[in-house]
Order: C-alpha cells, then structure tokens, then sequence
C-alpha cells in the first residue's frame, strides 16, 4: 500500500514536469537572428507586382552608422543609395548623366535588431531552404534558414520580393567607397515628409526611395 502511493506520487510529479517542459517549450519560439553589425550581401529583387528585376549589393555597416544599396536594374542605370545614420540619404548615378539627390529622413538605418518582435510562423520552403518563418507587423515577412540561420527571403507587403545570394558575415566596404559624388553637395537637400509613401512604415522608407526614381 504505501509503496503504491509513493508510486503515485512519484508518477504524479514526473506527468508535472513533463507538462511543464511543453508549455516552457510553446513559449520559447525561435528568434529571428539578429544581423550581424557588418555585412556584405548580394540580393535579387523581384518587384513582383511591376514584375521588375534588381540586382542589389547591400553592405551593412551599424559600427560606422552607414548602409549601402548598389542597386542594379535590369539592363538599367546602377544606382548608388548611401544612407547615414543622421538621416542623410544620398541617391546617385556615377555615369555621364552625374544625376544625384540628397533626402533627409528623420530616422536612421534600420538596428541590427530591427526583427525584434516579429511573429512567429512556423517553417517553410523557400528557395529550396527549410525556414523558420516570421512575420513583422502587417509589412514584412522574413524567412530565415534553419540550420545555418542566415537570411535567406524576405517580402514586402508591397510585393518586393528579397532573395539572398550571398551572406558575408563581417565584410566591409572601404571608406572611399561611401564618399558621395561632389555633384551631391550643390544643390539643397529634400525634406522627407512624415507622411508615408505607400503606407510604407517610416523606417523602411529610406529602403523604397530609389523605387521611387526612374
Ligand atoms: C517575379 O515575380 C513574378 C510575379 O510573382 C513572377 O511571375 C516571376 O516569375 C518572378 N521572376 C523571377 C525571375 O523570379
Ligand atoms: C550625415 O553624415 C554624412 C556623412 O558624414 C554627411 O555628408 C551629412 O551632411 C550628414 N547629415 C547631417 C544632417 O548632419
């Protein structure tokens, strides 16, 4: 008798915390990665509604407050998006047409954790990958690899569609690279209006300006 109550006990206690474990286990979705503080990244952009190509070389560079966006359209201009984190945005081309304009937000670039936050969806294919997969307020989804944890997707609410070529943890572009053309600095800078463009949420706005060029 009282070895079978101890028994019940004891099996009682384990039903416990194994159900513990699978609540604390509900809890703990994963984390989208954090972007590392510098990268190199080759991204193809489909613009999926205008059904448009772009070939972008993205460095990230949070330590020395800068981004930069080579984007390449197809058959098109190269267009150069440097973007400093005081708000300053600097859009040019550095052929003979010598076309830049300078805009000032009133955000800086995106944090390396700028995903804190998003919504937990679950895993997907994309591109061949098995993803975790989140969602970020109403306007982006991002999908993650697995295993490797690298960026491997994400898409705009707007249709532009984000695949990641290459991830290269640590690479920087050398400083001389940053330095907008002198064609930048004679012409007075744009304000950019609170309001948003395409209900684009204001810090991904400094991300879309070249869209806005033709
Ligand atoms: C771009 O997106 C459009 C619309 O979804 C699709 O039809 C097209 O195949 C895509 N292009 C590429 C190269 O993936
Ligand atoms: C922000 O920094 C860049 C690069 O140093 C500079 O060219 C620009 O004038 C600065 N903008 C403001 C508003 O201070």
């Amino acid at each position: 008798m009282k070895t079978t109550i101890i028994m019940m006990i004891f099996c009682l206690v384990l039903t416990n915390a194994s159900s513990n474990r699978i609540t604390e286990k509900k809890d703990e979705d994963p984390k989208p990665k954090p972007w590392p503080e510098q990268f190199h990244s080759v991204l193809v952009i489909n613009n999926t509604k205008k059904n448009e190509l772009q070939v972008t070389d993205l460095w990230y560079d949070w330590p020395n407050g800068r981004n930069l966006n080579l984007i390449q359209k197809q058959l098109g201009k190269l267009l150069y998006d440097v973007e400093w984190n005081n708000g300053t945005s600097y859009y040019y081309t550095l052929d003979a047409t010598s076309e830049c304009r300078t805009v000032l937000f009133d955000v800086g670039i995106l944090r390396p954790n700028w995903l804190e936050g998003a919504t937990y969806l679950g895993q997907q294919h994309m591109d061949g990958f098995l993803c975790n997969v989140w969602q970020k307020v109403d306007f982006l989804w991002y999908y993650e690899d697995v295993v490797t944890r690298r960026p491997v997707y994400w898409l705009f609410y707007t249709g532009r569609a984000v695949h990641v070529i290459t991830f290269e943890e640590g690479a920087v572009l050398e400083d001389s690279q940053w330095q907008a053309p002198v064609y930048c600095f004679n012409k007075k800078e744009e304000k950019e209006e609170q309001q948003q463009i395409d209900g684009y949420p204001h810090q991904f706005l400094r991300d879309i300006m070249p869209l806005v060029f033709t």
